[in-house]
Order: C-alpha cells, then sequence, then structure tokens
C-alpha cells in the first residue's frame, strides 16, 4: 500500500522522526541523497522497517506516497532547501504539502512559500525541537503555512509529537513563517537559558573553587525547585559525566568555544529589526562568539591577568541567591523572547498564539520546563498580555527574585567573573521599572547636532531647544 508521508534527509534528525512516524504506525516513505545511507536506515529500522519504503530516486519518493502527498524536508538549512524544492517541484502537484521540518530562517519560509503560491505544491515551515531524542520519541512541533495543508498533516503531527499531561505538543500557529519564526525566538531563547547557566557554573567554578562533580548536585537540586527543567536537569548530568581516556570530568577537557548555526543570532537581528529589546538573548549569542576567540582571550589572560577565587565557600545561603538570580534571569530572557514573538505577530499579521505557544513548548523542545506551564496559565489569565514581566503571576517573583541577580551581579563585577547575560537581564529589569529615563538626554544631543527635534513633558508637538545659547 501507498505510505502516508514521505521523508527527505535521513540525517540524525531526519532518521529518528522518520522511526518516530512509522512507530506511531505511519507508512513513511524516505529518501536520501546517498543511497548507501537509505539502505543501512531501513536495516538499522529493525521491527519499523515495515512501515518504512525506501526510496532511491525522488521519482520513486513521489510515486510511493498516497495523494495528497507530504513530504518533510529535513536537510540542511539554506541552499539544499531550495535545491530539494526545485528537485521536487516537477515530480508534484498542486495539492501536494512540501514541509521544511530544518531551522529554515523565516524569511526564507516566506520567500520559498510565495514562490510556490500560485504553482504550488503547498509549503510548511514547520520548527521541530528536542533533538535527537526529541525526533525519536516526540518533538515539541511549530507550525507555519496555510492552515488548509496544516491540517492534513495534523493526525501525524498529532501522533509523533511529544505529549504534556496527554496533550501533543503541536500546533498549527500561523501563516507563511510563523512556525519557523517561533522556532527561531525558541533557539534565542535556548542560547539565553544556556549562556545564563553557564555564567552561574563560572561562578561556582572560579569565583568559589568549586569542581565539575561538585558543581552537579547543585543543578541536581535546583532541577527539584522552581528552576525544573531540561536544561537544569542536562547540565548536572553533564558536569557529573567523566572522559574515559583521561579520567577527568568531562567538561574539564571540552575545548571553551561555542558553536552556532544561526538561530540564536536571528532571534537578536529580528529583535532589533522590530525595535524590541532581546538583550539576554543578544548577550547570549555575543558570548559565544567571544567564546570562538580563543587565541584572543588567551593573549588577553597574559597580558591582564585573571583574579584569583575570592568567593568563598558556597554555603546554603549563597546557594539559594544564586538560585533566585538564575530564575530572575529566565523570568526577563523569557519575556524578551515573548514580547519579540507579539512584535513579529503584529508586523507580520500572523495572530500567533502565545498561549499555545507556551504550551507546546511545556514539553519536547529544549527549553521545556516547569516555568513554561507557569507562562502559558499568565497567558490563559491574560491572553493579550505582551510583557510577562508585569502580569500577576510573574510580577511577584521577579520582585522577590531581582534583589538576589542584582547581588550576583555586582558581587560578579567586583570578581571579575563575566555574567553578560544575567546583568544584561538586570539593567533590562532596571531600565524597565525606571519611569523617567535617560533619554531625555539622548533627545536633547540629537537635537543638538541635527536639528531632530524633541516632545516636551509638558506639552504636545515636536520642539527645538536653544542650544544656541548654551553654546
Ligand atoms: C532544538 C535545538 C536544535 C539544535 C540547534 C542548536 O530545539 O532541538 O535548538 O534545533 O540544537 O541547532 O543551535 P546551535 O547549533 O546554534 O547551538
Amino acid at each position: 500500500s501507498k505510505a502516508d508521508i514521505g521523508l527527505i534527509g535521513l540525517g540524525v534528525m531526519g532518521a529518528n522522526l522518520a522511526l518516530n512516524i512509522a512507530e506511531k504506525g505511519f507508512r513513511v516513505a524516505v529518501y536520501n541523497r546517498t543511497t548507501a545511507r537509505t539502505r543501512g536506515f531501513v536495516e538499522e529500522a529493525g521491527a519499523l522497517a515495515g512501515n518504512i519504503v525506501a526510496c532511491e530516486t525522488l521519482e520513486a519518493l513521489a510515486d510511493a506516497i498516497a495523494h495528497p502527498r507530504p513530504i518533510i524536508l529535513m536537510v540542511q538549512a539554506g541552499k539544499a532547501v531550495d535545491e530539494q524544492i526545485e528537485a521536487l517541484k516537477p515530480l508534484l502537484g498542486a495539492e501536494d504539502i512540501i514541509i521544511d521540518a530544518g531551522n529554515a530562517n523565516f524569511r526564507d519560509t516566506r520567500r520559498r512559500m510565495a514562490a510556490l503560491e500560485e504553482s504550488g505544491p503547498h509549503f510548511i515551515g514547520m520548527g521541530v525541537s528536542g533533538g535527537e531524542e526529541g525526533a525519536r520519541h516526540g518533538p515539541s512541533i511549530m507550525v507555519g503555512g496555510k492552515e488548509v495543508a496544516y491540517r492534513r498533516i495534523e493526525p501525524i503531527l498529532q501522533a509523533i509529537a511529544a505529549r504534556y499531561e496527554g496533550e501533543p505538543c503541536q500546533a498549527w500557529l500561523g501563516p507563511d513563517g510563523a512556525g519557523h519564526f517561533v522556532k527561531t525566538i525558541h533557539n534565542g531563547i535556548e542560547y539565553a537559558d544556556m549562556q545564563m547557566i553557564a555564567e552561574i557554573y563560572g561562578i561556582l567554578r572560579d569565583g568559589h573553587g568549586l569542581s565539575a562533580h561538585e558543581i552537579a548536585p547543585i543543578f541536581a537540586e535546583w532541577n527539584g525547585g522552581r528552576l525544573n527543567s531540561y536544561l537544569v536537569e542536562i547540565t548536572a548530568a553533564v558536569l557529573s559525566a567523566d572522559d574515559p581516556e583521561t579520567g577527568k570530568p568531562m567538561v574539564d577537557v571540552i575545548l571553551d568555544r561555542a558553536g552556532q548555526k544561526g538561530t540564536g543570532r536571528w532571534s537578536a537581528i529580528e529583535a532589533q529589526t522590530l525595535g524590541v529589546p532581546a538583550t539576554a538573548i543578544e548577550a547570549a549569542v555575543a558570548a559565544r562568539s567571544l567564546s570562538a576567540m580563543k587565541a584572543e582571550r588567551e593573549a588577553a589572560e597574559r597580558r591582564f591577568g585573571v583574579p584569583a577565587p575570592a568567593a568563598g565557600p558556597a554555603g546554603k545561603e549563597a546557594l539559594a541567591i544564586l538560585e533566585q538570580a538564575l530564575l530572575a534571569g529566565k523570568i526577563v530572557a523569557y519575556a524578551q523572547g515573548f514580547s519579540v514573538m507579539a512584535a513579529a505577530s503584529r508586523e507580520f499579521g500572523w495572530n500567533l498564539p502565545l498561549g499555545t505557544v507556551a504550551r507546546i513548548w511545556r514539553a519536547g523542545c529544549i527549553i521545556r520546563s516547569q516555568f513554561l506551564g507557569e507562562i502559558a496559565a499568565a497567558f490563559d489569565e491574560a491572553p493579550q498580555m505582551e510583557n510577562l514581566l508585569s502580569t500577576p503571576a510573574f510580577a511577584p517573583v521577579i520582585e522577590t527574585a531581582h534583589p538576589h541577580l542584582r547581588r550576583v551581579v555586582a558581587r560578579s563585577a567586583e570578581g571579575g567573573l563575566p555574567v553578560p547575560a544575567l546583568s544584561a537581564a538586570l539593567a533590562h529589569f532596571d531600565t524597565f521599572r525606571r519611569a523617567r529615563g535617560t533619554a531625555n538626554l539622548i533627545q536633547a544631543q540629537r537635537d543638538f547636532f541635527g536639528a531632530h527635534g524633541f516632545e516636551r513633558v509638558d506639552r504636545e508637538g515636536s520642539h527645538h531647544g536653544a542650544w544656541g545659547q548654551a553654546g
């Protein structure tokens, strides 16, 4: 019988997604550019091979699927996606559906969708989060595109998605690039979350002088509290692991140079384009860039030195402060990410259901956490809210936690410990909560050197200063 769906690209994510689909009782036709990989995949599929149709050409793939044919692309984001679309176009009809499940830039997704708008096939941009494990056993799935096209694949997505208390973590979020945009912001938040965890790790390691094995149980304990999340959980696991070769803690033999494939950077770029502050995310992206400058950092340490650990023992109280600081930073980062999505939704007319976004992030994805359940609940209470910091659910939490964030940032600054994302979060909070800022001076300067005009506090309209007299 014909397959229910096709899948192109049997890399780690594609292969695991195909196995997930097959396991849920759907027949999946698979194709990979190198045929050896396709054959190997079917051999490794074991009992699931019965639901897999191995195809050695794109023509065979197109023939193997029942109409209208949905085909998932799980190939490298960028040029490869355009090439696959071109190759598939002559083989598909207007009713078929190409689903790009990679980490595409949503602007590419919009372009691709517009290009296929008249001729077809339908195009869907689908964010998939959860890494290898998620793809295999249940990712979080963020769909953008035409709703009619989504409805046709919905049963399969329902079946393969992660579940949170029985609810599948997948949803149609809006037209064109909505799904890939939301995935991009997910990753931006992921960057901020990871960076803030790494900063706390840095304080414990370089400030308190603790070893990886001493830090691991701290995160494990936090995972039992308000910070309960996948990222905190794996941090504890990662810090406990040893390198089989040297017997040292695994993290101690890993080079401190972070990779990045682009989604974090796009989050920061889009936030800037939309005029929304996402400084915790930006700091996290910049921290990865600075991490990559290993040789320069080594030279700088030789030149300037670094302070010795001076924070003293990490007692119960110190740890409680760090835990609260991380929570406060996290709230600001998530608030920024959700504000970027709210602005994009307005800009592109997506009508993004932000409560649903939080809901489908509760399981399956990399940033899954108890915290996202709280965000979902906050949106249930106030569906139109645009700033988490001002909600009845989060305002009291940030109110209790920000003094701790302040202490951690202040002490880190004095001890020479870098906490770029945490301090960006603190600066955001302090700027946000101050009704009278300092942009009056910026406006005065702009008017002074360029006659840009300013608004006055006491009457309407655009005004100029009497700078000549001052000069
Ligand atoms: C996820 C991850 C996933 C992947 C990114 C990370 O949600 O499952 O975000 O998409 O890990 O590629 O991006 P970097 O390579 O830029 O860290």
